[in-house]
């Protein structure tokens, strides 16, 4: 018999979500600790060991390739082992990672100990969105998977702030260590965390996934029973297989979610991350310090206006956010480019260029940023949500190193102007594919979300209660 619940059952259930979200989401830190990082550290690695260009960018690159890798292999096991045991593995992995990494004597063993960093944080990545997606009430989903985004931002700023802290000494293998901090609270964090109830009712523990649902929903004991059932009704009993994203919905649902991998990336925003300071320098100003503050600046605007992105993202929706979001980037793009341009330099010329920099990061933060990994946790169906999920993170991880290695090659073809017109064209393109494509999402259980795909493409959709 459903029992009266009362504010504090429902306090603490929002508590006991709340706290899983936010261990979960701290994947993402190690992530943007990653991505803030290895920057300045590659400042002192580079005289130390001799390293060529090339060597520089095996550094660089070895971790957006250890992330694909990643990626891969944690569609299928965390359909096999469950999310929870992915992420744990995930904290694990970049552990010995960053540990390998700070310990390393020679090119070699950096470059393969940054390849086992980038594995964690592609496992990371496909994992923690999805499973904290399959814990979360639908009214608060959004912004409890946008603490895995919230988390990238603020690793990257820690990381400013860890390379600002060492440049003195140049001790580079402490600001690589220091990245098993994080990672050892979330893997201390996690061990106390539920399976992801949707994940047990998959692999036939449906006994275990209404005992975790009893723990996380004690304000709406009366709702478990739909839940499950709605939950059962939507898969087939077990995950599927690789071939099975080639089904008619799966593969609406992954035109939008591997878009949008890929147009996160090629609208520009690492081109920002990583090389604010150069862009800055671009405008005329030529001192260090201005540089740095620049490149703290951004770091300060993206975790604030994911802030925003966390309170708006139930309210107004995903739609609206993106629409806005991605029409202020091609604007701000814009202006850039026209500075770069018209040549417009001193005092006016910096202005713009700096507020155009913090506007579109500021855009990209309340919209394609926390939104891609939002909807690639959300919106394909449950037996093949985890496979689908690392495909889009593989589709990302793939762009994102293609960005940023093409970007300086993409200036000296285009020039500056043309390269900043080049990626505002690619956010008015994303402009479209969102108004055409992208579903709202917003207050739905993941299992209307699927039936949204299913009537797409002319399929009767699962019931729903
Ligand atoms: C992107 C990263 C980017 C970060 C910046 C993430 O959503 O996937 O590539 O560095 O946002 O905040």
């Amino acid at each position: 018999m459903a029992r009266e619940t009362s504010a504090s059952d429902r306090r603490f259930a929002m508590r006991q979500v709340i706290t899983t979200a936010a261990i979960a989401g701290l994947g993402g830190l190690l992530f943007g600790y990653d991505t803030g990082v290895i920057a300045s550290a590659l400042l002192f690695i580079e005289p130390e060991f001799g390293l060529s260009s090339f060597g520089s960018g095996l550094v660089v690159a070895a971790v957006p390739i250890g992330a694909v890798g990643g990626a891969l292999f944690a569609g299928r096991l965390s359909d096999t082992y469950g999310r929870r045991l992915m992420i744990l593995i995930s904290a694990t992995i970049f552990i010995v990672g960053a540990i390998g990494s700070a310990l390393a004597d020679s090119e070699a063993v950096l470059v393969i100990a940054r390849v086992v960093v980038g594995a964690a944080i592609g496992l990371a990545s496909a994992a923690a969105p999805v499973y904290i997606s399959e814990v979360s009430p639908p009214d608060v989903r959004g912004r409890l998977v946008t603490f895995f985004q919230l988390s990238v931002t603020v690793g990257i700023v820690v990381a400013y702030g860890v390379g600002l802290a060492f440049e003195p000494s140049g001790d580079w293998r402490w600001m690589l260590g220091l990245g098993a901090v994080p990672a050892i609270a979330l893997l201390i964090g996690m061990l106390r965390m539920p399976q992801s109830p949707r994940w047990l009712v998959m692999v036939g523990r449906g006994y275990d996934a209404r005992a975790t649902l009893e723990r996380i929903r004690v304000d709406d004991p009366a709702a478990i029973d739909a839940e499950l059932d709605e939950i059962s009704e939507s898969i087939v009993t077990e995950p599927g297989s690789w071939r099975d994203l080639l089904e008619p919905v799966a593969k609406a649902a992954l035109l939008v979610g591997v878009g949008l991998a890929i147009l996160q990336q090629v609208s520009g925003i690492n081109t920002v991350i990583y090389f604010a300071p150069t862009i800055i320098g671009y405008t005329g100003i030529d001192s260090n310090s201005a540089a740095i503050l620049a490149s703290v600046a951004v770091g300060i605007v993206n975790v604030g206006m994911t802030l925003v992105a966390i309170r708006l993202l139930d309210r107004a929706g995903r739609r609206p956010l993106l629409l806005w979001g991605t029409a202020l980037m091609a604007t701000a793009l814009s202006a850039l480019a026209i500075v770069f341009m018209t040549g417009a330099s001193g005092d006016i010329g910096s202005f713009v260029a700096i507020g155009s920099l913090m506007l579109y990061v500021g855009a990209f933060a309340v919209s394609l940023g926390p939104i891609f990994w939002l909807l690639n946790a959300e919106i394909y169906p449950l037996k093949i949500r985890s496979k689908a999920a690392s495909v889009g993170t593989m589709a990302n991880w793939t762009f994102n190193f293609i960005v940023s290695l093409t970007f300086l090659l993409l200036i000296d073809a285009l020039g500056r102007s043309g390269a900043f017109f080049f990626y505002a064209a690619i956010c008015v393109l994303t402009f479209f594919f969102c108004k055409a494509l992208v579903p709202e999402t917003k207050g739905k259980r993941l299992e209307e979300i699927q039936a949204i795909f299913a009537e797409r493409v002319g399929e009767k959709p699962p019931p729903t209660s």
